[in-house]
C-alpha cells in the first residue's frame, strides 16, 4: 500500500491547546500514523494561550484566505509533534484567534465562532496549497471543522484539492456550532447550501451538519456510540442525518498515547511503577491524600474524579448521591474539574462539609490529573453519554479500576467486575441515577475491604490490557481509504467496525 498523505484539521491538539479528549486523540493518532509510514500533517490555530518560542518556524509567505470582504491574511507557524516528525502547523490570525479560549470566554461562547472556524477551515486548506501538498484525505474533527467537506464539494471542488476526500470524527455531537447565514456568505458557501439536507436546522446554519452531510466519510469514537447517535435520544436533533448516511459511518474506538501513559516510565508523578510492583502506588497515594488535604492512610478507598464539570459527565449525580456516601463509607474522594458554575458550587459545599474526606481541585491540571490517576483506588466516571471517554481508559493503565455507566465507549471499553470469578477491569451500571451511582460505589468499597484479592485482579486485568493506538489506527487506515476510493468513484466496501475492548 503506497503511503497516504493526511491532513489533521483540528481546533485543540494536546500538548499545545487542550480541553478535553478531542486533544488527546489528535495529538496521538497522527505519530502511529506516522510510524506506520504515512505522510500526515496536523494544523490547529495559533490561540493566545500557544506557546511559540525560538523552535518555532514562521513560514515567509503569508496566508491570504479567501473569506469575508476580499481576504483575510494569516501567518503559519510551524514546528512538530513532540517526540515525532510529524509536522504541526498553527494558523496566526490576530482578531481571530488572539485570546486563550478555544471556544468560550467567560461570558460564553465567543460570538463570532463562525467566522472564527470558518477562516480556519478555509485557513487549512489554503496552506495545503501554498504548501503544494495536496492530502489525499482531510481528517476532520467535530464542528468546528464542518465547512471543510462543505467546501471541498462547492467552491473548491473544481481545483486539484478538491479531489481529497474527507473523514470527518463525531467525538461530542451534542456540540454543533449553530450561527447565523451570515457563516455562509463570509465563507463564500453558494446561497443554495442553505437548506435542509445540507447546513441549515431550524433556520440557523449548523456546521456540524454540514459536516455530516457533505464529509466522503464519517467516523465516530466508539462503536456504541455509532449506534446511539442513529436513535432519537442519542442524536442531539441529528439522528436523521446519521440514519441517512448509516452507510458510511464507522465506530472506532480512540487509542491512547501508551507512552505518555504509562504508570512505569511517568515522570510526572513522584513514584513509577508496574503491574508486577505496585509500591509506587502507594506512595502516588499518599502524595495525593497530602496534596488535597485528606487524611493520609494507605487503607481507606480513594475514589478520583477527573472531568469537564457538565451535566454530560453525569457529575450532578455524584454531587446528590455524595453526602451519603461520605457519611455512610469508610471512603476519600478527589476531585478536579471546572466548567458548570452550578455543579462548581456543588462541589465547594460537599468539600467544606467533609473535609479530609473529599479532597477538590476546581480548574484545569495536567500534572494532578495524572497524580490522580496514580494515586487512586478507584476512578469514578458515571456519565449521562460519552462517546469514548479516555479518562477510564487511563485509569485502568494506571491500575485504577473504573465505575462507569454503561453508555458509549464506557460501554466498549470497560468489563464488568463479576464477582463469581473475579473477571473484568471495572464497575458498570444502567441507571442514570445517584441511587444507582451510590449502590456502585458501595460495591467497590467492599469490594475493596472485603476481597483484596478480587479487588488486586481487577485491577492488573486492567493494566494488562492494550489501549494503544494499534486495531484503531489501522482502522482508521482503512477508513481513509474506504473515503478516498468513494472520492475517486471506486466501487468500495466499508471496513468492519474497530473491535471494542470490552465483552
Ligand atoms: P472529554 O473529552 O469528554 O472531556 P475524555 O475522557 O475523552 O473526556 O478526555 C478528557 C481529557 O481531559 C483527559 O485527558 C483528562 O485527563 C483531561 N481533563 C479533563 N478535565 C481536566 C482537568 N480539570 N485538569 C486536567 N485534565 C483534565
Ligand atoms: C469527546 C468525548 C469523549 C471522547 C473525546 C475524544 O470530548 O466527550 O468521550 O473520548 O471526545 O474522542
Amino acid at each position: 500500500m503506497p503511503p497516504l498523505k493526511i491532513l489533521f484539521v483540528s481546533p485543540e491538539v494536546d500538548p499545545f491547546v487542550k480541553v478535553g479528549g478531542l486533544a488527546d486523540m489528535v495529538g496521538s493518532l497522527p505519530k502511529d500514523l506516522a510510524a506506520m509510514g504515512h505522510d500526515v500533517r496536523v494544523v490547529c490555530p495559533a490561540y493566545g494561550s500557544i506557546k511559540i518560542d525560538d523552535s518555532w518556524r514562521a513560514r515567509d509567505e503569508p496566508l491570504g484566505v479567501d473569506v469575508g470582504v476580499g481576504a483575510h491574511w494569516g501567518r503559519t507557524w510551524e514546528t512538530v509533534l513532540p517526540g515525532s516528525n510529524v509536522p504541526f502547523y498553527c494558523i496566526e490570525h490576530g482578531q481571530f484567534f488572539d485570546r486563550p479560549e478555544v471556544y468560550a470566554g467567560p461570558w460564553g461562547d465567543h460570538p463570532d465562532n463562525d467566522l472564527r472556524f470558518s477562516f480556519f477551515c478555509r485557513g487549512s486548506l489554503t496552506l495545503c496549497q501554498q504548501l503544494g501538498w495536496i492530502p489525499d484525505v482531510v481528517h476532520c474533527h467535530d464542528w468546528t471543522t464542518g465547512f471543510i467537506p462543505l467546501m471541498l464539494n462547492t467552491v473548491l471542488r473544481d481545483t486539484p484539492i478538491g479531489q481529497a476526500a474527507t473523514v470527518f470524527t463525531i467525538h461530542n455531537l451534542e456540540h454543533q456550532g449553530y450561527c447565523d447565514q451570515r457563516a455562509l456568505d463570509f465563507a463564500h458557501i453558494p446561497v443554495a447550501e442553505f437548506r435542509d439536507d445540507s447546513t441549515e436546522s431550524h433556520g440557523k446554519v449548523n456546521m456540524m451538519k454540514a459536516g455530516l452531510y457533505h464529509s466522503t466519510k464519517i467516523t465516530t469514537v466508539s462503536p456504541t456510540y455509532a449506534e446511539e447517535i442513529k436513535t432519537e435520544s442519542g442524536g442531539f436533533g441529528l439522528d436523521h442525518v446519521l440514519r441517512f448516511r448509516a452507510a458510511d459511518l464507522l465506530g472506532i474506538v480512540n487509542g491512547i498515547d501508551a507512552d505518555g501513559w504509562n504508570p512505569a516510565i511517568d515522570q510526572t508523578i513522584p513514584a513509577t511503577y508496574t503491574a508486577e510492583d505496585l509500591s509506587g502506588k502507594a506512595v502516588c497515594k499518599a502524595e495525593l491524600q497530602k496534596q488535597l488535604g485528606l487524611e493520609i492512610n494507605p487503607d481507606i478507598p480513594l475514589f478520583g474524579v477527573i472531568s469537564r464539570f457538565a451535566t454530560q459527565k453525569g457529575l450532578d449525580l455524584l454531587a446528590e448521591c455524595l453526602p451519603k456516601v461520605l457519611e455512610g463509607m469508610k471512603v476519600q474522594f478527589a476531585v478536579l474539574g471546572s466548567g458548570d458554575g452550578e455543579l462548581e458550587t456543588l462541589f465547594r459545599q460537599a468539600a467544606a462539609r467533609f473535609p479530609g474526606k473529599l479532597g477538590l481541585h476546581v480548574g484545569f491540571n495536567a500534572k494532578l490529573a495524572k497524580l490522580i490517576q496514580a494515586g487512586s483506588d478507584f476512578f469514578v466516571m458515571p456519565s449521562r453519554a460519552e462517546p469514548c471517554g479516555l479518562t477510564q481508559l487511563y485509569a485502568m493503565r494506571y491500575g485504577t479500576p473504573p465505575i462507569v455507566r454503561a453508555t458509549g465507549g464506557l460501554i466498549d471499553t470497560v468489563e464488568q467486575y463479576i464477582e463469581s470469578t473475579s473477571e473484568g477491569t471495572g464497575f458498570k451500571f444502567e441507571d442514570a441515577t445517584a441511587l444507582a451511582l451510590a449502590n456502585t460505589i458501595g460495591w467497590a468499597c467492599a469490594t475493596y475491604y472485603d476481597h483484596p484479592q478480587a479487588y488486586r485482579q481487577l485491577q492488573l486485568h486492567g493494566m494488562a490490557r492494550d489501549f494503544s493506538w494499534g486495531a484503531s489506527a489501522k482502522s482508521y487506515i482503512d477508513a481513509y481509504q474506504w473515503a478516498i476510493a468513494t472520492r475517486r468513484g471506486e466501487v468500495s466496501t466499508a471496513p468492519a467496525p474497530s473491535s471494542s475492548t470490552a465483552e
